[in-house]
């Protein structure tokens, strides 16, 4: 059994960053299964479908014509890992993730990505619907004004502007989204690890995921 490391959280909660240096720290595989979501908010929306409108969607998140090339992502053939990093594109991920339909349709998809070593993924249904069998699940959270905090140094990190009392209100808007769906809501499951990085560097963070895993 190919071994996986499941990392779920809120939004801004510092995921990303330590499941990809897990990942790196390990030599294993990663992935980004908020990007999949982002990606299918971006297609909708260069081809105008409503972030409502499930019928169209699933064809959309069916069959995304998508590549990874380490830290760049690729959506038919074009280089959009600076628009689906966007807030506009995270809320409309958050949109289209709440259809049964959507998610089904990136279930395979995800579960391609586990190939030998071994493979860090990390999102909201991790351990919960995608690989229930993970050899680690941690569920990794930090207070509002903390992620608030994270996603504005990110967003100016990358030339963006950003407003924190925006980002607080938006947090907790797509919080309430992805914890209240009726399918796969956000919430850690039994037998997962909870991390709170409220006051923790990311190097902390990144050890103590290896602690468990390696434990
Ligand atoms: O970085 P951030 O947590 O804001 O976003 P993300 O991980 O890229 O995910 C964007 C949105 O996709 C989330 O707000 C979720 O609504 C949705 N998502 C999901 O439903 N299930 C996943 N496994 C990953 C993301």
């Amino acid at each position: 059994l190919i071994p996986v490391i499941a990392i779920d959280g809120p939004t801004a909660s510092g995921k990303g960053t330590v499941a990809q240096l897990v990942a790196e720290r390990l030599g294993y595989h990663y992935l980004d299964s908020g990007a999949l979501y982002r990606l299918v908010g971006l297609a909708s929306s260069k081809v105008g479908v409503s972030t409502a409108s499930e019928p169209d969607l699933i064809p959309i998140a069916e069959n995304l014509n998508v590549n990874f090339q380490g830290d760049r992502v690729f959506l038919a053939g074009e280089d959009v890992t600076d628009q689906i990093r966007q807030e506009e594109m995270g809320k409309r991920a958050s949109e289209v993730a709440v259809h049964t339909g959507v998610r089904n349709a990136l279930v395979s998809r995800q579960r391609a990505f586990r190939q030998k070593p071994g493979l860090v993924a990390d999102g909201r249904d991790m351990a919960s619907v995608i690989f229930t069998d993970a050899a680690t699940k941690v569920f990794l959270t930090a207070s509002a004004e903390a992620r608030a905090d994270r996603r504005y140094k990110q967003l100016i990190a990358k030339g963006f502007s950003a407003n924190i009392q925006v980002l607080l209100q938006d947090l907790r808007e797509r919080d309430a989204r992805d914890a209240n769906r009726s399918n796969s809501p956000l919430k850690a499951v039994e037998g997962a690890h909870h991390l709170d990085t409220t006051s923790m560097t990311i190097e902390e963070a990144v050890n103590q995921v290896l602690k468990w895993h390696q434990a």
